[in-house]
């Protein structure tokens, strides 16, 4: 068959590394892809929101799967305009995206359906909102309701903060149209941990854990990323918190969904904190993403033995009940080279030597996200995050040291990365 991945970072590289592996597949092309994807993938320079121009190469080359890795296009409707020419694609329809496009949507879903997750209270008008942090408690934190790169949330430590950020959000548009609407939030303190899960409308079946780190700089340091590493499993995700998600957090958000006309099929990822009430682990809901994580992905996928294709498959033949999915008795360490500079301005065009050290090796992986060819056909630097560098192994300790001895293997002008991905774990 012939599947067609709409995306272009170290998450869609993963994910068309893990289909390449199905003897099913006998094409992969990726919209538009980048330059470590172009080695396993054709790809097509039609640009992840052109919906209409996807949806017409998929038809004229018969493609017999799409996969969508990004919220941009999920969120703005991409299923249904390929549903309603007739072809198949794995992802939630807009109606059900909307877990992740509007963060007062999801809460007020948790809030009905009693899936746990932190108070909150949601505003259209700056004025209510300055009003009601009058009397919150501090910390606090304000999300802006639509997308916004994962940057639309903002942990404030003085109400001074607070009222500047409803500012930044809500008067000064910095996220545009998404902070319209905001969402204050009782600030809550725990281990974060990612679970992503295969969704087909009625069933849910869970990954392995994993947990990613968003700041730039060690010691959780510096700004917010789209995430400078992560590693899988989480040891903080043990028997007793998936027991009790099983049972409050990921049926009832596929039920809730289902309930309110807005059935859902694709990834499910659950962004979750592990609060502590008197000794005891509560898992609350901190977000909902309606799609695979970045990086999360290039170490949950190196570690699954299903074929992706089969459980891609279930999800859209709502089959999904006949499926286990497997995961390797091993752990995954992925460690982010970003460009310097980055999450703010950074260079690029810069050519990345050293790729070849990854080729046969089945324990380390090389993904490029922020990549591209130069005219000489060269792979130069390209985006912030530029390249994932995984590496398995029995423990995490093993993963961690393979892949800090890898990241040495490959470079490229103003290579920058964190020292201490998965040091917590030590
Ligand atoms: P989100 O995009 O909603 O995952 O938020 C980004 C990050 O902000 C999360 O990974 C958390 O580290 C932090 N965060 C979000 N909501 C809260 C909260 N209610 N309390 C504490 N930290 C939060
Ligand atoms: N790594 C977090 C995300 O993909 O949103």
């Amino acid at each position: 068959m012939k599947v067609l991945i709409i995306g272009s970072g170290g998450r869609e590289h993963a994910i068309a590394w893990k289909v390449s592996q199905s003897p099913k597949v006998t094409g992969i092309y990726c919209a538009p892809g980048n330059a470590g994807i172009a080695e396993i993938a054709e790809c097509v320079s039609i640009s992840a929101m052109e919906f209409d121009r996807l949806a017409e190469f998929a038809a004229a080359n018969e493609i017999d799967l799409t996969i969508v890795g990004m919220d941009d296009p999920l969120v703005g409707g991409i299923v249904d305009v390929f549903e309603a020419k007739g072809l198949r694609i794995f992802g939630p329809r807009k109606n059900a995206a909307i877990l992740e496009g509007s963060k007062a949507f999801s809460k007020d879903l948790m809030k009905k359906y009693n899936i746990p997750t932190a108070e909150y209270a949601t505003f259209e008008s700056p004025e209510e909102a300055l009003e009601y942090l009058e009397t919150a408690k501090i910390p606090i934190v304000l999300k802006a309701d639509g997308l916004a790169l994962g940057k639309g949330v903002l942990i404030c430590n003085t109400l001074e903060e607070a009222k500047a950020g409803v500012k930044t959000l809500m008067e000064d548009k910095e996220f545009g149209s998404a902070g319209d609407k905001i969402v204050i939030e009782e600030f809550m303190t725990g281990r974060e941990v990612s679970v992503l899960s295969f969704v087909d409308g009625n069933t849910i079946k869970i990954m392995t854990s994993a947990q990613d780190h968003k700041r730039a700089k060690d010691n959780d340091e510096g700004l917010n990323t789209g995430g400078m590493g992560a590693f899988s499993p989480s040891p903080f995700y043990t028997a007793e918190v998936d027991e009790f998600c099983k049972k409050y957090v990921y049926q009832a958000t596929v039920d809730a969904m289902k309930a309110e006309g807005r059935t859902f099929q694709g990834i499910i990822f659950f962004g979750l904190m592990l609060t502590e009430d008197n000794g005891k682990i509560i898992p609350k809901v901190l977000e909902y993403n309606a799609r695979f994580g970045d990086p999360e992905t290039q170490v949950v996928l190196p570690r699954m033995k299903n074929d992706i294709i089969d459980v891609f498959e279930a999800c859209v033949d709502q089959t999904l009940d006949k499926i286990e999915l497997e995961f390797e008795d091993n752990a995954g360490v992925v460690v982010v080279l970003a460009s310097d500079g980055y999450p703010l301005a950074y260079e690029k065009g810069y050519e990345i030597t050293g790729q070849e050290n990854f080729k046969g090796k089945t324990d380390y992986f090389l993904f490029h996200a922020g990549t591209k060819f130069n005219e000489a056909g060269h792979a130069v630097t390209n985006g912030g995050r530029v390249l994932g560098v995984t590496a398995t192994g029995a423990t995490l300790k093993e993963a961690r040291s393979k892949a800090y001895e890898a990241v040495s293997w490959v470079n490229y002008e103003n290579k920058y990365m964190r020292t201490d991905i998965g040091a917590a774990i030590l």
